[in-house]
């Protein structure tokens, strides 16, 4: 029999959409954060010796000292989000805890809002409007805040996963842009499933080409500040940087240091390298588009994510390889 006592206990760091909460108090012993403030380090290694496992987010640090808890009872932390690089998954495996996310689910949400900070950047929207609400629009006048044509412009892409893909679909298909692209692998032309789309072998040829440059590799070491100086200075000096990816693929120092001294346009941002922090240097530009990681949220896609993170759980917990296992 299914009683509360020998259901597995699973404690959620973060609030979830209702259906979410709903499923995962129908299938465990679960604790849910109700008042929805961030776990601290000590909070996260408590639940790791208190729960049979965890649903953790991006906002989570799960580091190899955090994961390496005396008396550890939990043997599966359910990402909910597809990126995992603020989880130790070398120190997991090597502990034996089980790490899943949440792919796919998310993808088309997250390059949609890559699309749409392009616009966003290149149509001075966020200038626009501060302007209207400030109440300091005047008139209209052939001059006013002119901005930058998106359609048949060429789009370089870092990163050419599924969110690459997407972002780049939409680019040509919707606004009839040249794509170019930078992948870590070789990706046979059947890979990219009809988009008609460069592949280059450096970071460098990419961005000698694009007028918009949009990021969509995973963070972590491998990517820590792929976009340096050095690739800023690459850029074209009309170009964007779009970033909706992981915010350590930037140098927020340098893309200030950029945009302050003209080597590029303007820059639109979801994602930054110390969340909730945003550099105050990038708060002052008018250039530059910034949102509070909105890229998974839609009520569609963050319900998606969750059942797909309780799905895992339940696999796991049932003897099963969970269906998103990452380690
Ligand atoms: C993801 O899924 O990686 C999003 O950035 C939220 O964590």
């Amino acid at each position: 029999m299914n009683t509360a006592a020998a259901r597995p206990k699973v404690i959620v760091t973060g609030r979830l959409p209702e259906e979410v909460e709903r499923e995962l108090q129908a299938r465990f012993d679960a604790q849910l954060n109700t008042d929805d403030r961030p776990f601290t380090a000590r909070e996260l290694q408590e639940a790791l010796q208190t729960a049979d496992g965890l649903l953790t987010t991006v906002a989570d640090r799960l580091t190899a000292e955090v994961l390496d808890v005396p008396s550890r009872r939990a043997t599966i932390i359910a990402n909910y989000g597809v990126g995992y690089n603020h989880i130790d998954v070398h120190a997991a495996k090597a502990l034996g805890i089980a790490v899943t996310n949440t792919p796919d689910v998310l993808t088309d949400c997250t390059a949609d809002l890559a699309i749409m900070l392009m616009l966003m950047t290149a149509r001075r929207a966020g200038e626009g409007e501060r302007l209207v609400r400030a109440g300091r629009w005047r008139s209209w006048r052939p001059t006013h805040m002119i901005g930058t044509r998106v359609s048949g412009k060429t789009l370089g892409i870092i990163g050419m996963g599924r969110i690459g893909q997407a972002t780049a679909r939409r680019a040509q298909h919707g606004f009839g842009m040249k794509v170019v692209f930078f992948n870590r692998s070789r990706l046979a032309p059947e890979r990219l499933d009809g988009l008609d789309a460069l592949q280059c072998d450096t970071v460098e040829e990419v961005l000698a080409q694009a007028d918009f440059v949009s990021l969509h590799c995973p963070g972590g070491e491998e990517t820590r500040h792929l976009m340096n100086a050095t690739r800023f200075a690459a850029m074209q000096r009309h170009a964007f940087l779009i970033n909706t990816a992981r915010g350590d693929v930037v140098d927020e120092a340098a893309l200030a240091d950029a945009l302050g001294h003209g080597l590029i346009a303007g820059a639109g941002l979801d994602v930054y390298e110390h969340e909730p922090r945003v550099p105050a240097a990038l708060l002052e530009m008018e250039n530059v588009v910034l949102l509070p990681h909105l890229g998974s949220a839609t009520r569609e896609t963050r319900t998606g994510m969750g059942l797909m993170a309780v799905d895992n759980l339940s696999a796991h917990f049932a003897g099963q390889t969970p269906p998103n296992r990452v380690v």
